[in-house]
């Protein structure tokens, strides 16, 4: 069978955590991420503004690039948004949304902190995930203002200040009647860039829980079902990485990208719209 054509889909380079996971369970799928960077930070979106412009974008996407399955490795982007494009769109979109169920079985003192973009966690869908799924976790939602783009600086090359990284994180560190906080869901792809720079400042070590290898599982569990793939008989293309805002995304960012075999980084004006 014909290599299968994955859209990975982000903001910006968070969703990058979840492609590396992809690339490494099926390398021989062609990739083509996309970062909307154009409209980062989605965390500081409307919703109904984000859901207008996902339709838009993927309306021109999939018409030019006819994916086998789109990614969408954004959690904010998948809690708000999932559903209208997997109502509006054939092709099958796979989300990525928080790891609460993971962390309401990995956690010993039953107190876990949600960290997310300040949209994301205020969705109904993480207030559903909590009551399905960690009835007996006391679970701290904390919506992060500038993590995500603490991130994007990071991975830019440029300085990060450790005390803006400690207070972005502090209020998901609780102590409560002798428990404390053991387990952090990193419910925002840009956070797994920074993980290690948050271990060197967290008051005390949790596991920082990430649901990137989940998702890389069930995108091939998708394709595995799938009777063709659609990319079927053309000729074989580099991965890309698309980016749609005007600022070059710069030189540290393109060779980290192509370590990951995303070897072509270009400006699309057109996804953008
Ligand atoms: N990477 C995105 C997420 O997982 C959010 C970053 C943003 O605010 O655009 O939620």
């Amino acid at each position: 069978m014909a290599a299968p054509k994955i859209i990975v889909f982000d903001s910006g380079l968070g969703g990058l955590t979840v492609y590396r996971e992809l690339y490494a369970k099926l390398p021989d799928a062609i990739y083509l991420y996309v970062a909307d960077t154009d409209a980062f930070p989605y965390g500081d979106l409307h919703s109904d503004e984000l859901v207008t412009r996902l339709l838009a974008l993927f309306d021109r996407l999939i018409e030019r690039e006819n994916p086998d399955v789109c990614v969408i490795a954004c959690n904010t982007a998948s809690t708000i948004a999932l559903a209208p494009l997997r109502a509006h769109f054939e092709v099958p979109f796979i989300g990525t949304v928080p790891a609460i169920k993971m962390a309401a079985e990995q956690s010993r003192s039953k107190l876990f902190s949600v960290l997310a973009t300040p949209a994301t966690v205020m969705q109904d869908y993480i207030g559903d995930l909590v009551q399905r799924y960690a009835d007996a976790c006391d679970v701290t939602l904390v919506g992060a203002r500038n993590l995500a783009a603490l991130a994007e600086q990071f991975m830019r090359g440029e300085q990060i200040d450790e005390d803006v990284l400690r207070r972005e994180i502090a209020p998901a560190f609780i102590q409560q009647a002798g428990r404390r906080t053991d387990c952090i869901v990193l419910g925002c792809t840009h956070y797994p860039l920074l993980v290690e720079l948050m271990q060197e400042v967290a008051p005390w070590p949790v596991a920082y829980i990430d649901p990137a290898n989940a998702i890389a599982r069930q995108t091939a569990l998708v394709l595995s079902q799938m009777s063709k793939h659609t990319d079927a008989g053309a000729p074989v293309r580099a991965n890309q990485l698309l980016y749609t805002g005007a600022k070059a995304i710069g030189e540290n960012i393109s060779s980290f990208a192509k370590t990951l075999g995303l070897v072509e980084v270009t400006r699309d004006e057109i996804i953008g719209g």
